[in-house]
């Protein structure tokens, strides 16, 4: 089976967050399934600067007024194809925003043309002797895919729309519509119109044949107005083909055993070799030295991510005898009241601002629990890197946090399955409530080494979850 994805980010060429992470990932645990995927993303800067051997394999003579190569490359086993369109993907800055942090003012445009470059490609005519049989779209950049497909010659093929986030819509006023090179029955209920805009999500959630996010607890959650951000009505609308596969790790990029950006190789059974690591943060972050448990924040720094509740907890942190380092960039107001901790309690707060992948590993490595009080979270990858590096997760009881922490509690305990702390309501004292008991814990070796290493053996990997994804696809190509 073959099997376009399509995606505004991938890991290792372009990372902003996990999205980059589950898109880099998921091919290879689909090719034991007999599921050959091909990767489809811009070409930004970043991508086509690690792309070695690249081939052409198609073209647009006019794609939203430009023309575009598509590109075909090999990287760390991931079968790329690259859309190379200067006029609109040529920039300084991020992928989706400029050097000075503001969105490019034509990102309808830029994802516009990257799913219907990927409609085109479906259809069989862009790149010669490949056509896909399923189309899977992740996310509001390419949400657009199945609904130029619709109206385009691969309206047959069978689509995927994956939500990893339903917070970010991609909702742009009605003045855009006809630049997007859709009929005009396209701005209607049943497709892109969206309470007088235009939503891409919208139009792929209406179209796409199954819908998918990144847990079950969150393919619940997005049912309600609380978290379905107003796309509710039309999920549940669609709830017969909507499911919540959980997502897994590259367990190769994350293993203790081999990962070459931390101080000393550990497993389960040599947990005592963390210390070493340990020490690294300390001196990376200037901590004193101490017998506390450091805990570690590794995140945008965004009200999603609860980074408020963790600087208005920071203070009662330190006076309970833990320590904290954080890692992250985002929100300037977020990322000043984590620096006044810093300063008020030197020694026993540090906090490295921006985006710094080897440094993640550190600090999963190093630390003894990672913070992750997300007030929603679709899945959340950084609690299963957590669990895998013996960095025991507190997280919010909420999306793929609740359905991937097994609580400490007095039953998860005795029956030797906790992995961790969840907590709710996702206040700063549900927070503080949960430091109180990974401080209790802590302080007992026996109990904490246990739960340290009922993390590190559960199965994070994404065995389950990928032949989910093979019997949604197999599905979806038996009823076609
Ligand atoms: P989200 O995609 O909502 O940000 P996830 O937990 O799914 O949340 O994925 C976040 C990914 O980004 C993880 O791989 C995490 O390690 C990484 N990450 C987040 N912030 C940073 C940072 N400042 N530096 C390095 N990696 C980061
Ligand atoms: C989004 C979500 C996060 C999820 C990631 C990958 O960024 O915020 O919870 O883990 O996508 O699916």
């Amino acid at each position: 089976m073959n099997v376009l994805s399509v995606a505004s980010e991938v890991y290792p060429l372009i990372k902003t967050g996990g999205l980059a992470d589950v898109v880099g990932a998921l091919p290879a645990a689909l090719l034991p399934h007999g599921v050959k995927t091909r990767t489809l993303v811009p070409g930004y800067p970043a991508v086509l600067q690690k792309l070695k051997k690249k081939k052409k394999v198609g073209s647009f003579e006019n794609l939203f007024g430009n023309p575009a190569t598509v590109l075909a490359a090999e990287i760390d086993g991931l079968d790329l194809l690259v859309l190379d369109l200067p006029e609109l993907y040529a920039r300084d800055g991020g992928p989706y925003v400029d050097a000075t942090g503001r969105d490019y003012v034509d990102n309808f445009r830029r994802f516009a043309a990257l799913s219907l470059a990927a409609a085109e490609i479906a259809g069989g005519d862009v790149v010669s002797g490949w056509k896909p049989d399923i189309v899977h779209a992740h996310d509001w950049q390419t949400a657009l895919t199945p609904v130029y497909m619709h109206f385009g010659p691969a309206a047959a093929t069978p689509t995927v729309m994956t939500i990893h986030n339903i917070a970010f819509q991609g909702q742009f006023g009605a003045l855009v519509f006809p630049e997007l090179a859709l009929p005009a029955e396209a701005f209607s209920m049943q497709f892109v119109e969206y309470y007088g805009d235009v939503g891409f999500l919208k139009g792929g959630l209406q179209t796409a044949d199954a819908i998918t996010t990144v847990s079950p607890s969150y393919a619940q959650e997005i049912l309600t107005p609380e978290f379905g951000m107003g796309l509710e009505g039309l999920l549940k609308s669609r709830v017969a083909d909507l499911s919540g596969i959980v997502n897994g790790i590259d367990a190769d990029i994350w293993d203790p055993q081999t990962d070459p950006h931390i101080a000393q190789h550990f497993s389960a059974t040599s947990l005592k070799q963390r210390a070493a690591n340990r020490r690294a943060l300390e001196e990376r972050f200037g901590l004193e030295k101490g017998n506390g448990p450091i805990f570690c924040v590794v995140s945008r720094l965004t009200w999603q991510k609860g980074m408020d509740l963790v600087a208005e907890i920071a203070d009662e942190l330190v006076a309970m005898g833990g320590k904290l380092v954080v890692l992250g960039s985002g929100d300037a107001a977020l990322e000043g009241a984590l620096l006044a901790a810093a300063s008020r309690h030197r020694g026993h707060i540090g906090m490295v601002t921006g985006y710094n992948e080897p440094l993640s590993h550190l600090m999963q490595a190093g630390s003894d629990a990672i913070l992750i009080p997300s007030r929603f979270e679709p899945c959340g990858l950084t609690q299963l890197y957590g669990l895998r590096y013996g960095c025991v997760p507190v997280v919010a009881r909420t999306g793929g946090l609740a359905d991937t922490i097994i609580d400490a509690n007095e039953a998860g305990l005795a029956a030797k399955v906790a992995t961790g702390f969840q907590f709710t309501p996702v206040n700063a004292d549900g927070l503080r409530l949960a430091i109180r008991r990974v401080l209790r814990a802590y302080s007992e070796p026996k109990v904490w080494s246990k739960i340290q290493t009922q993390g590190m053996k559960s199965d994070v990997s994404w065995a389950t979850s990928a032949e989910r994804y093979v019997s949604l696809y197999s599905g979806l190509l038996g009823k076609g």
